[in-house]
């Protein structure tokens, strides 16, 4: 495995693989990596002759108030858990390679409506920090497949659209949430919280399989589902930041005859954001 700071190095090692017309597979990271990411690697090992993990914590997509600081920093360990992933290039650039001066005045890339509505409305410019930074990886790597997590879905229907407006030559493959027994899905933000928070936090999965229920048995009073579960997660300690049930492909507001949904939220607990969501086709 080989760990590459720059950018110029890690292209001229991939342009020999991309000249033998080997497919390269793009796991991108934040690092503080767990089993999630491993999930995603092991698609991306199944699928391609070479994989490509990158690990950078982008400071363009957080807010001023918001935990880029903080964010574990646990590179040696990432490194330590990628030897045995099947990974071949951990791509772990420092920021000054990545951005150079101040970050607000750095080129940024806009996905309209999709990165204003849900957490975009919340979170101003983290979805325009999230493109910008994408983009820029998929330009250094030029991959054939590009792997995401659909814990994030927003975040996969926005780089989706990205891609496909920009033309950019990628697959994008959206892999399935891992979960802990309780039905919490995992997140690096996980390791903040309280033994206590830790009991809390799989009620929020719990809320949306009780959305999809109903709407499996033909509840289509979408306001209602979505008021009562917000209540729900109220009373059992979180601070809800919205709770929607939308198109799949569009993430416009659902329709009573639309078959194919998703159910998102997004709720603070203690001084964590979690977000999750749940598909129901019908
Ligand atoms: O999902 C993440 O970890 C990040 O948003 C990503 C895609 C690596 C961009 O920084």
């Amino acid at each position: 495995m080989h760990i590459v700071h720059q950018i110029t190095d890690l292209r001229n090692k991939l342009e020999a693989h991309r000249s033998a017309k080997e497919s390269i597979g793009f796991v991108p990271t934040m690092g503080n990596l767990h089993k999630g990411h491993f999930h995603l690697i092991q698609n991306a090992v199944k699928e391609n002759d070479h994989t490509v993990v990158s690990i950078f914590i982008n400071p363009l997509q957080f807010g001023p108030n918001e935990d880029f600081k903080s964010y574990p920093r646990t590179l040696e360990e990432d490194q330590e858990g990628l030897r045995y992933s099947g990974c071949d290039y951990v791509f772990a650039p420092p920021q000054q390679e990545m951005l150079q001066g101040k970050p607000e005045e750095h080129t940024k890339i806009k996905v309209p409506r999709v990165a204003e509505i849900l957490c975009g409305k919340n979170r101003p410019g983290h979805f325009e920090g999230v493109a910008s930074i994408v983009c820029q990886l998929l330009n250094i790597v030029g991959p054939t497949n590009a792997y995401f997590g659909l814990k994030d879905y927003q975040q996969f229907i926005l780089i989706k659209k990205l891609i496909a407006d920009l033309k950019i030559p990628v697959t994008v493959k959206g892999v399935e949430t891992v979960r802990n027994k309780n039905g919490l899905a995992l997140s690096s933000r996980n390791n903040f919280f309280s033994s206590r928070e830790l009991n809390i936090a799989p009620h929020l999965f719990a809320s949306i399989k009780e959305i999809c229920a109903a709407l499996q048995a033909g509840n289509r009073n979408f306001k209602l589902l979505e008021n009562d579960a917000q209540k729900r997660l109220l009373d059992n300690g979180f601070q809800p930041d919205y709770c929607s049930i939308c198109q799949a492909e569009t993430l416009k507001p659902a329709a009573p005859d639309d078959k194919d949904m998703v159910i998102l939220v997004a709720a603070h607990l203690g001084s964590v954001r979690l977000v999750d969501n749940l598909r129901v086709s019908l």
